[in-house]
């Protein structure tokens, strides 16, 4: 049986976290994987999580299953974080949230679903998109497209590119949305630009499926849902996947939900008995202990307070280590325009430099960044900054 099986390439962002764990060099910058690092290149367990998770430990009386669809108050507290608490969909009924194993298992669902409502959908990606997108929903049969999206020349969004694609788009086609912190590119949309999509998504039916994978660390966790809030008020339909492995920093623990939002409350209940099922035939159900310890921080006002003050300490690091790049970079580099850097969001940019100087990068300098030179602003430190700055210079010569 396995005989004929071809051996794959390894994953070009995971099989850089094991080239890195590899390199010996004391030198080494880790800027591949999208994990958050502290100045120590640590990616700690956050405060609000450790109490929580005590919690957990003295409340939790029994390991007996819960359900497919996972934590039912962990589900509610999770649609008043990503919705907002006073949301006009909550008066609707129309809504239904699934716990997943982390944001993939809830891009899958989500796909799943897609394929049960239309075996002929077709999935449009933005160019570029998060290299795991394309597998994870165009495993589950869908056909994937994909969108303009990125302006390179200004690191920003092909605005009008993007919207004169989508208004060519087959009416009912799904567009596949990040809600902020766009991976790979950190080019997001602005608000007046998600209200443009709107009579662009109304006019064509066209159904969104948001990825929101980094709430709260682009520009604060009501700032990057303002997206998925404003399509959930404004359209029939919707699916949000969303991912508690950056902002909780609970990456192995597996924590997601999918939201799905039917034109009524029959249509949403219907999608939830499917999801349940897809659930049940994939994986049976979610992994609990995660979910229950993001439970625990959203029931109380003082693990929230605590873990609102961590998130907020995350972003501007962030902020702080995209200014400080820009500057370097402009000092290393000065013949090349680097300010994009600074005006993007979340934890990656392109570095824009090609596959061979990324390579060498690697080979030469122990630079970890994926061959399309996305790098994780957040693997960054003040010591190895100008560092990572003269590295890229030298590739550039
Ligand atoms: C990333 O983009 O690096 C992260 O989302 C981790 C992953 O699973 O790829």
């Amino acid at each position: 049986m396995f005989e004929k099986l071809d051996r794959l390439p390894d994953d070009p962002i995971l099989g850089l976290m094991a080239a890195f764990r590899a390199d010996s060099a004391p030198q080494k910058v880790d800027v591949g994987v999208g994990v958050y690092r502290n100045d120590r290149g640590e990616t700690p367990i956050l405060e609000a999580v450790r109490r929580a998770e005590q919690l957990v430990f003295e409340k939790e009386s029994t390991k007996a299953y819960i359900a497919p669809e996972g934590n039912a108050a962990f589900n509610a507290a999770m649609e008043k974080l990503v919705f907002g608490n006073a949301h006009s969909l909550f008066a609707t009924g129309r809504m239904r949230t699934v716990q997943s194993p982390g944001g993939c298992g809830a891009l899958r669902l989500g796909a799943e679903l897609i394929r049960l409502g239309s075996r002929e959908s077709i999935v449009h990606v933005s160019n570029p998109t998060w290299g795991n997108h394309v597998p994870l929903v165009g495993g589950s049969g869908l056909r994937i497209e994909r969108y303009p999206y990125y302006d390179a020349a200004t690191g920003g969004v092909a605005f009008a590119a993007m919207v004169a694609a989508l208004n060519a788009l087959p009416e009912r086609s799904v567009v596949l949305l990040h809600a902020s912190c766009h991976n790979p590119t950190g080019a997001d949309l602005s608000e007046t630009q998600w209200r443009e999509l709107l009579p662009v998504f109304k006019r064509r039916a066209l159904l969104p499926f948001i990825d929101m994978a980094y709430q709260g660390l682009g520009a604060g966790s009501a700032e990057d849902a303002f997206g998925p809030r404003l399509f959930a008020a404004e359209l029939p339909e919707l699916l949000v996947a969303v991912s508690c492995s950056k902002n909780f920093g609970l990456y192995r623990e597996r924590v997601g939900t999918l939201h799905v939002i039917g034109e009524t409350p029959a249509a949403a209940d219907a999608s939830l008995s499917q999801l349940t099922r897809i659930a049940r035939t994939m994986y049976s159900m979610p992994p609990d202990h995660g979910a229950a310890i993001v439970q625990e921080i959203l029931a109380s006002t003082a693990l929230s307070e605590c873990w609102v003050e961590e998130l907020s300490a995350m972003r501007e690091r962030i902020v702080g280590l995209r200014r400080a790049l820009v500057q370097q970079l402009a000092r290393s580099c000065p013949e090349r325009d680097f300010s994009f850097i600074g005006r993007q969001q979340g934890m990656f940019s392109f570095l824009g430099v090609t596959v061979e100087q990324a390579r060498a990068l690697r080979e030469c300098h122990h630079v970890y960044l994926t061959d399309d030179s996305r790098m994780n602003i957040a693997g960054l430190r003040d010591s190895n900054l100008e560092y990572f700055a003269q590295a890229v210079a030298h590739v550039l010569m």
